[in-house]
């Protein structure tokens, strides 16, 4: 039996947040720069979208550069951005063509000019799509994402557009650059690291959490399926006895 039919594709993830990591590795395993890593990272990128998307998913949430990764050598940051745009140029036409709508979230206006415009136009374009959101996390922290959020909620308050007492989990969740997108069930990590590198912090509470052993250029379609599987066996409780669930 393949794995694929061990789906139930009646149980796949609305939301699947991926936290893709292990490019740098990946290349160092082959004597190569890590922008080689990056680079076949992509090929994973390419191929993960379209299982997602087969499988039914709605959004896929794909951790592409953090506010912490700034820090990192100046020519891997060059090289991180100029491979965003080449891959959003070739990709974009594809996106369309399968029904696939472009998002990103994150502190996007301090991106560099071209990523940025490379990056609106690929929204623009795709706009339409409703099969699935490929929604890019760049730039993107979720301590930055709360802050932002709570400087919003106070400039609102002051202009008189929001109430205190009005503040909960929904109203502020619409301050997040998420609005409007349910929480992933599922968020996968790759390269054995088992942390989450600020990552939509308010968004995973309560996310099943998924940590493979292999670097991000390895994970391919029938991984994607793994992770799914062993999502589709887990006993989602959100609080609640076992009992309660049955
Ligand atoms: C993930 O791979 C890609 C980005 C963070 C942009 P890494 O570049 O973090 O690879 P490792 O973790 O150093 O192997
Ligand atoms: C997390 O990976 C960010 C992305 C995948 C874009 P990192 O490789 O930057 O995470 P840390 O720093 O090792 O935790
Ligand atoms: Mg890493």
């Amino acid at each position: 039996m393949d794995l694929k039919d061990k789906i139930i594709s009646e149980r796949v993830p609305e939301h699947v947040a991926i936290i893709m990591d292990g490019n740098g590795r990946w290349a160092k395993k082959y004597g190569k720069p890590r922008v080689f890593g990056h680079r076949n990272g992509v090929k994973a990128v390419r191929e993960i979208t379209e299982t997602a998307a087969n499988l039914g998913v709605k959004c896929l949430t794909l951790y592409a550069f953090s506010t912490e990764n700034w820090n990192r050598p100046r020519l891997e940051v060059n090289a991180l951005m100029s491979l965003l745009v080449e891959t959003l140029r070739i990709e974009i036409n594809s996106l369309n063509e399968n029904n696939i709508r472009l998002h990103a979230i994150g502190d996007l206006t301090k991106l560099p000019k071209k990523t940025y415009e490379t990056l609106m136009e690929g929204i623009e374009k795709t706009k339409n799509n409703d099969r699935m959101m490929l929604n890019l996390a760049l730039n993107y922290s979720g301590r930055w994402e709360i802050i932002n959020a709570v400087k919003k909620i106070m400039e609102d308050t002051k202009s008189g557009a929001f109430q205190i007492d009005d503040l909960n989990q929904n109203s502020f969740e619409q301050y997040l650059t998420t609005n409007g997108i349910p929480d992933p069930e599922l968020l996968i990590r790759t390269s054995g690291e088992y942390r989450l590198s600020n990552y939509l912090l308010w968004q995973i509470a309560y996310s099943e959490l998924y940590f493979a052993p292999i670097y991000w250029p390895d994970f391919r379609e029938e991984d994607f399926y793994k992770a799914i599987i062993d999502f589709q066996q887990r006993e989602r409780r959100f609080g609640k006895t076992s009992e309660q669930i049955q």
